[in-house]
């Protein structure tokens, strides 16, 4: 199996000071690399970063003021999830106006501050651009409304009725029919989403024209790049073909449907690609809400010529049930093998965090220890979710009155809607965590006098202490940033192991996936190490690691890397 190998106790410390990659100053690294594949990309929904003004909801300022947190944690870029005005029916994903700043969260000049601040240390500021639907309020949609003549009446998706029937059997993945009746033109609107937020008619030129033009905007001022939202529903079959029934019903109590009419149209690659060449006029990046079922499903996303998105999300592993190392190895096998440059994502603010997913309750800290290693340490960039690194949990509403996000209230209590994951940050163990001096909009989870940023920085074996010295490695190690994945003994039911090659140089990853103590063995002589030398990077052991003879014995869900290189002779 493996033998003759030596681990030295070089325990990881000493690359936590080591300086972040120069990678963002260069376009290209030696690989041909852009910034973006090596970047670590964190996500903020600014309702609960930081409250600067002290109003209960999160603010510019306040994400502004966090600049040197994220640069020691070691991230590269930050995605806002929408600050645009919004009357907030789906807290910012309901736009009113795509070229301005809500005031609750500031002014244009805030904004100009934080990707000042951002880009003093070399951090990149990305925007959430919501382009399958505005809000209601917005004022092209109030246009449309006023008649059927109206210059933006083709901006949306009208259709007459079928009788007193919406016009075909679609629904609105936030509950109802995705048709909403309005009285004045006696005409039905399309929403996929909330009712108050109308799907804008990608069909028109005209809308396509002013969309590209609202990216231009932002590029200009300074924006690195956009995550695009709900794109797999911009388009809808024009013949308003009813969706096929399936067997059972969904969590709001309706048919389940196979979306095939309104969702992942072909011509969504055509955007696609006029989103693309625009951000290249710009050199930015697109990161893509991509919700597949398969890898070839987000192949598609990357487009025929690599024309379309750079960075597709793979949200597939937000969806497995539990921990199981095989289907971790099949899924990651997958996409590392399908030829394009992997994203991964295990939480955001629309999913149950990881915390939460996979806590069993005796091994809480351990699992998030194991699941940063997972996702941090793959060929491919990353994209976190703020609060991910200090081990937040959900904090779901307890009752339906305290729920507020909307679908939580139509769907109480199968669907409790969204506010568990969105709480505000937990910076430290004071009154509402840190996140603001008043009563914050969401309530923080009793865990936040453990988990939080303050707490964590200063104890070694935190949450916290676990992800920046990863995030340092992958930062510093060029088998981290360029290597090869290579799975090794992949009939482990328990254990993930693989390595990252690069070159010379190669870094194992073992992973228990699983509450019990596991002998790690495996074999590293096909890839042409056949005494080597194994000196420790980082483990999550809570033990000093003895009793290596033939296999590596292995913590409940414990985290093992180290560098390998040959034995050199004498040693
Ligand atoms: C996906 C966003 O992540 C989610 O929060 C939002 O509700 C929908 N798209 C609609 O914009």
């Amino acid at each position: 199996m493996f033998k003759g190998w030596i681990a030295t106790g070089a325990l990881a410390l000493c690359c936590m000071a080591a300086p972040l990659a120069e990678t963002q100053q260069k376009p290209v690294d030696a690989e041909g690399h852009q910034w973006w594949q090596h970047a670590v990309f964190y996500e903020v929904y600014p309702r609960s970063f930081a409250d600067s003004n002290n109003d209960g909801i999160g603010d510019l300022n306040g994400i502004a003021s966090k600049m040197d947190y994220l640069k020691d944690l070691g991230v590269d870029a930050v995605w806002i999830t929408p600050c645009f005005p919004s009357p907030q029916v789906d807290f910012g994903y309901d736009v009113s106006n795509y070229e301005a700043i809500d005031p609750m969260y500031g002014t244009m000049k805030d904004f100009d501050h934080l990707v000042a601040e951002a880009k003093k240390r070399n951090i990149r500021v990305l925007m959430d651009f919501v382009v399958n639907h505005s809000s209601d309020q917005h004022k092209w949609f109030q246009d449309s409304k006023s008649s059927k003549t109206a210059e933006h009446r083709d901006w949306y998706i009208w259709r007459d009725g079928k009788g007193n029937e919406p016009p075909n059997n679609w629904l609105s993945t936030f509950g109802l029919s995705a048709w909403k009746l309005d009285p004045k033109t006696n005409q039905y609107y399309y929403h996929y989403f909330y009712p108050e937020q109308p799907d804008l008619n990608w069909r028109n030129p005209a809308v396509e024209k002013a969309m590209l033009d609202v990216t231009r905007f932002w590029y200009k001022r300074g924006v690195a790049g956009f995550r695009l939202d709900a794109v797999d529903t911009l388009f809808e079959d024009p013949k308003l073909t009813d969706n096929p029934v399936l067997p059972g019903k969904d969590k709001f109590g309706r048919p389940n449907m196979d979306e095939k009419y309104n969702k992942k149209l072909p011509e969504v690659h055509d955007v696609m690609r006029k989103l693309r060449s625009t951000a290249d006029e710009y050199g930015s990046v697109l990161i893509g809400e991509t919700w597949t079922s398969n890898v070839s499903e987000l192949k598609d996303y990357y487009g025929e010529k690599n024309d379309e998105l750079q960075m597709p999300m793979d949200l597939m592993m937000t969806g497995f049930k539990g921990l199981s190392a095989d289907q971790y190895r099949k899924h990651i096998g997958a996409v590392d093998a399908a030829g394009h440059w992997p994203v991964y994502v295990i939480t955001n603010h629309d999913i149950v965090r990881s915390y939460t997913r996979y806590a069993d309750g005796v091994h809480n800290d351990d699992i998030a220890k194991m699941m940063a290693a997972l996702y941090l340490t793959l060929r491919g960039t990353v994209v976190m979710y703020y609060g991910e690194e200090i081990g937040m949990e959900n904090n779901d509403p307890k009752s339906k009155d305290e729920v507020q996000d909307p679908i939580g209230k139509l769907g109480w209590p199968l669907e409790k809607g969204r506010d568990g994951e969105r709480t505000p940050m937990q910076w430290n163990d004071s009154a509402n965590a840190g996140f603001s001096k008043v009563k914050p909009w969401l309530p923080v989870p009793a865990t936040y006098e453990t988990h939080n940023v303050v707490s964590e920085q200063k104890d070694g074996n935190s949450v916290l202490s676990f992800y920046r010295q990863l995030l340092a490695l992958r930062h510093k190690e060029p088998a981290l940033l360029e290597g090869n994945y290579v799975a090794l003994n992949e009939s482990d039911p328990n254990v993930l192991t693989y390595v990252r090659r690069y070159k010379d140089e190669a870094i194992l990853v073992v992973l228990n996936m699983s509450a019990t103590e596991q002998k790690a063995q495996f074999d590293l002589s096909p890839l042409g190490f056949s005494s080597p030398r194994l000196s420790i990077l980082l483990t999550s052991f809570h033990k000093p690691l003895t009793g290596m003879t033939d296999a590596l014995p292995m913590e409940p869900y414990s985290v093992f890397m180290a560098k390998i290189s040959p034995t050199s002779a004498g040693k």
